[in-house]
């Protein structure tokens, strides 16, 4: 997913641009670019590969400062050259231009300009803009800007400069988000909010169909037709520090080790006397909750597999008719959705656009739309209204780590007060789990300790070369084994495959070898004597145990030497201890294999088209 940023102010103008396309850098990129606009001439440098490239290639070539924009590249239209890096520059040289998304009309205008003796350069749908925009520009920005959305179809954030019209910077927006900010005679645009917080917290997240010009007096929005609208900003509760790897090898691992902390965030002021309360957050009567009849969780990736240890938790509470549907799926299936529905879709990014497609269809048919988001004011929220933001600040590694257990925790609470407004939650069990959940971040914390990484990095040490794994467990042990093995694959490129421990039986035992390892999941109060007899089987086909087991669970070191010790805790809780184990096995396995750990090849951070 292509990364913008845009400046307009009197700092070194290449200096911010940089710095603010590296804070992209956990989008997946090809190659890069940037343009500045100084002495009415656009002065450009594009490359292929990483950005610390394009920084060198800048400084070689001495551009001033002015005005700019910057953009990482990830080929989908033309291959990856340097002269289909952005921004793309019209022939005429007048109109510069960066752009995220798909214009689906692309070679319709192309053949069209081509016609009029217009020449292109590149293979890219977005050089189509840029020729068309300086093709209409007769002095007036907005006025060609408008004529272009009306022209092309697709998704797009686009970001403009005009060569002659000095300290401007034009965004167009639909089905791609960009973010706008403004502080002291600056302004900024860039793809993700984190890339602003060292400059302001108070930032504009364009909408679908709306323009802005940002200069250095401040910002304004229009819609398509270029009639001028009031935004207010958004105030974003997070910080610069919170976007930096510290003394980190990577993101993903630090921001493994910041769980402890955003867990006991989630839990602030949702539960409190052993009682949990989310009125603050939604405004449900037992009435409304009695009325909905079905719970339907829709997500993508890891928010998917949140979403499946919650059903598998609120099951235990009783009266539930859950179902856990796929995003990408939902919309295409004909599930039974109505007003006596409730929609819960679940998404770090808010952005993800099957589960924002998956919610668009809930809201059509009635059903009553809840979202948990990590992004305020992201697209799904603005579009949904009833959220529950989890505060794990941003995520910056691929892979999802903090901000799943924030998921959890969330999700809990939410299945927890449901219960409770239907009647359903027994007094010792909120009180059980409450006690368990507050006692969370202290658990989570002693899995971070030195001597637990090290153990886990050597049992990784020692398994990097297999081919494969197999992850198991049984009931409420199951959920974190498909959310364990998605780490694997996600950052180490391994086969790994998530199994009920009774499952297994039926077909994949045949794979079974001793390069094929077992990562059993066998908490004491989770059924544990039927685990292990299931493990036992499997054993004997060769398979190396990797065993995730109860502390002072004594036994288990009778089938593995391999065992990595969680703390006690509720069966109903144990997706949550789990999880950073099996985070940091994979972690380490990746590291082991020398892999990219924080951009995997392939992956996005959030999949918008
Ligand atoms: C992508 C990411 C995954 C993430 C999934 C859902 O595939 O690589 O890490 O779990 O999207 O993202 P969301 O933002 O909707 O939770």
């Amino acid at each position: 997913m292509c990364g913008i940023m845009g400046y307009v102010g009197d700092k070194n103008t290449t200096a911010i641009i940089l710095d603010g396309l590296a804070k992209h850098e956990h989008r997946t990129y090809d190659s890069a670019g940037i343009a500045v606009i100084a002495d009415g001439k656009i002065h450009e440098t594009r490359t292929i590969g990483r950005i610390s490239k394009l920084a060198k290639k800048v400084k070689e070539e001495h551009f001033s400062n002015g005005f700019g924009i910057g953009h990482t590249r990830c080929a989908t239209h033309g291959e990856v050259t340097e002269n289909n890096a952005h921004p793309h520059i019209s022939s005429d040289n007048k109109v510069v231009l960066v752009h995220n998304g798909i214009i689906d009309n692309a070679q319709e205008i192309r053949t069209d300009l081509e016609a009029k003796g217009i020449t292109f350069h590149t293979e890219t749908d977005t050089e189509s803009a840029v020729q068309y925009l300086a093709y209409v520009y007769e002095g007036d920005p907005k006025e060609a800007i408008t004529k272009l959305t009306k022209r092309i179809r697709g998704s797009y954030a686009l970001v403009i400069m005009f060569s002659d019209k000095k300290d401007e910077i034009w965004t167009a927006s639909k089905g791609s988000s960009i973010v706008v900010g403004h502080t002291n005679k600056e302004g900024f645009c860039a793809s993700d909010p984190s890339a602003l917080l060292e400059f302001t917290n108070d930032i504009w997240f364009m909408d679908d169909n709306e323009l802005a010009l940002i200069n250095k007096d401040g910002c304004k929005f229009f819609d398509f037709d270029g009639v001028e609208h009031f935004k207010e900003t958004m105030h974003l509760d997070w910080n610069a520090t919170m976007a930096n790897r510290g003394n980190y090898a990577h993101y993903m691992l630090k921001e493994i080790h910041e769980q402890p902390h955003t867990v006991a965030q989630t839990l602030l002021g949702r539960v409190a006397d052993n009682k949990v309360d989310l009125s603050n957050d939604l405004d449900w009567t037992p009435e409304q909750a009695k009325g909905w009849k079905r719970i339907h969780f829709v997500a993508c990736g890891t928010s998917h597999y949140a979403t499946v240890s919650a059903a598998h938790i609120m099951e235990t509470f009783g009266t539930f008719d859950i179902r856990t549907e796929i995003a990408s799926e939902y919309s295409y299936r004909n599930i039974p959705i109505g007003p006596d529905t409730l929609a819960i879709f679940v998404t770090q990014s808010g952005e993800t656009s099957d589960t924002l497609l998956a919610a668009r269809l809930a809201k059509s048919k009635g059903a009553k739309c809840l979202v948990i988001t990590n992004v305020r004011d992201s697209t799904i929220h603005r579009e949904v209204g009833d959220a529950l933001i989890t505060p794990a600040g941003p995520e910056i590694g691929v892979a999802a780590t903090k901000t799943y257990t924030a998921q959890l925790t969330m999700l809990v609470l939410l299945g927890m007060y449901l219960a409770k407004l239907r009647g359903n939650l027994k007094e010792e069990t909120e009180i059980r789990l409450i006690e368990g959940l507050t006692s969370m971040p202290a658990k989570l914390a002693s899995l971070l300790e030195q001597e637990q990484e090290e153990n886990i990095e050597k049992i990784a040490r020692n398994f990097a070369d297999a081919k494969g794994f197999f992850y198991m467990g049984r009931s409420l042990a199951y959920p974190p084994c498909l959310e364990g093995a998605l780490k694997l694959k996600e950052i180490s490129y391994l086969l790994a495959e998530a199994y009920p421990a009774g499952e297994m039986k039926h077909g994949p035992i045949a794979l079974l070898d001793k390069d094929h390892p077992i990562i059993a999941l066998v908490p004491k109060n989770i059924l544990w004597e039927k685990t292990m007899s299931n493990i036992e089987e499997y054993m004997e086909k060769g398979s190396p145990i990797i065993a995730v087991a109860t502390v002072e669970d004594e036994e288990i070191s009778r089938y593995t030497k391999n065992i990595i010790y969680t703390p006690e805790t509720e069966p109903e809780l144990f997706s949550f201890v789990a999880a950073i184990p099996l985070q940091l096995f994979a972690y380490y396995i990746a590291r082991q294999r020398g892999c990219d750990i924080d951009m995997p090849r392939n992956l996005v951070k959030a999949v918008t088209v």
